[in-house]
């Protein structure tokens, strides 16, 4: 690390303001772009793309080479977590992630000891990242939090209400703890590696924070995602992490306290000012524009990039969008959102 590089989007993750917001964006690297779709084809499948050291850091760095943005993310899916612990996982065209759904003797099966192994692209993906990444850039490592990846795990896809994984929670409670045991366990490990590969700042996506009464808020989500905060920083100290719990609406505060994250993801749906009238004014937040607006672009875009961008004035704030790019985005509009951020 070069003594003095200014970083703006880790200088906000560790709660320094900065006179304009640094921005990233979720999905970053993916279908809306054209070198995206080429690099693809040459990859056997979605899983051999995130396993291809070669291929996913050039995948990484696309989005940075076209874009004024402050972070790589680093190019791998959730799903790669259930793939190392010996589910299969497949990405059919179209349909999304496909897995052979587990029960009670498929969570006993589950082989913790190959999970690192199998992992170690991935890692040496992010070491060359970080090799050929400028130091003011961010390196972002991710992995999904215990909750949301038992959602596929248990339901073998994505579901609108993830019925069959709340249903599993509640049926066969001490089959579930063992499986966000596992979970929690290879999380930390993945995350620490990712850190000890060059790693700045992880992310920990709970895509579906949502639908879930108190005692399960706290036990599926609150709980994991508080042990894997402390299990990763009992061995990277300090370690900089974000927690993006979309749903978690009046939860949210309960969450950012509970799990001692760094810097709250806002998912769209989060009114402005509830953000601000509940959560600390100290405490970093990132979001929030509905990918929506970024595909229709114009004054539909424009508006509410001003609205966010007015909102989180007085915070640290790393603008995002509220959920991930679509493959539908205009490349235009998206270098349209960075100069409104950049010239903000
Ligand atoms: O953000 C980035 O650029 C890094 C790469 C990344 C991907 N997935 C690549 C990807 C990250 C951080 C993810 C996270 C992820 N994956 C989440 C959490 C975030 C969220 O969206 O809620 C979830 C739930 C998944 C699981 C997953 N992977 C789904 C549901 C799908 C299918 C949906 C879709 O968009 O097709 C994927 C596939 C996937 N992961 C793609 C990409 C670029 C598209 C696959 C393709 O190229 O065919």
């Amino acid at each position: 690390m070069t003594a003095g590089t200014h970083r703006p989007l880790l200088e906000t993750v560790l709660g320094q303001r900065q006179s304009r917001p640094p921005i990233w964006i979720m999905r970053q690297a993916g279908r809306y772009l054209p070198e995206y779709r080429e690099t693809r084809t040459r990859a056997r499948n979605f899983l051999d793309l995130c396993y291809t050291p070669e291929l996913a850091t050039e995948v990484t760095l696309q989005p940075l080479r076209r874009f004024d943005l402050d972070a790589a993310i680093l190019f791998s899916d959730i799903l790669v977590i259930p793939d190392a612990l010996g589910q299969s996982v497949r990405f059919a065209t179209g349909e999304g992630p496909l897995l052979d759904p587990l029960d009670e003797k498929g969570i006993d099966a589950l082989d913790r000891g190959r999970a690192m192994t199998h992992l170690a692209p991935v890692l040496e993906t992010v070491r060359r990242l970080r090799a050929e990444l400028p130091a003011e850039k961010t390196l972002i490592g991710f992995c999904g939090a215990p909750w949301t990846v038992a959602t596929y795990m248990l339901g073998g896809r994505g579901s609108a209400d993830q019925w069959t994984a709340r249903r599993f929670a509640l049926e066969h409670p001490e089959a579930f703890e063992r499986l966000i045991d596992i979970l929690v366990d290879t999380s930390i490990d993945y995350l620490v590696a990712q850190f000890e590969a060059g790693a700045d700042v992880v992310q920990v996506f709970e895509s579906w924070a949502l639908n879930l009464d108190d005692a399960a808020f706290n036990r599926q989500v609150i709980d994991p995602n508080r042990r894997i905060v402390e299990g990763v920083r009992a061995r990277v100290p300090d370690a900089p992490i974000i927690g993006f719990p979309r749903g978690a609406a009046g939860n949210l505060k309960r969450y950012a306290q509970a799990t001692g994250v760094n810097v709250l993801g806002i998912d769209f749906a989060t009114p402005l000012a509830f953000v601000n009238d509940h959560l600390p004014p100290e405490l970093p937040v990132q979001g929030n524009l509905d990918p929506l607006r970024l595909v229709v672009g114009g004054e539909a875009m424009d508006s509410q990039v001003r609205a966010i961008l007015a909102a989180f004035a007085h915070r640290p704030h790393i603008f995002n969008l509220g959920h991930g790019i679509v493959p539908e985005t205009p490349i235009a509009h998206v270098e349209r959102l960075i100069e409104l951020v950049k010239g903000a």
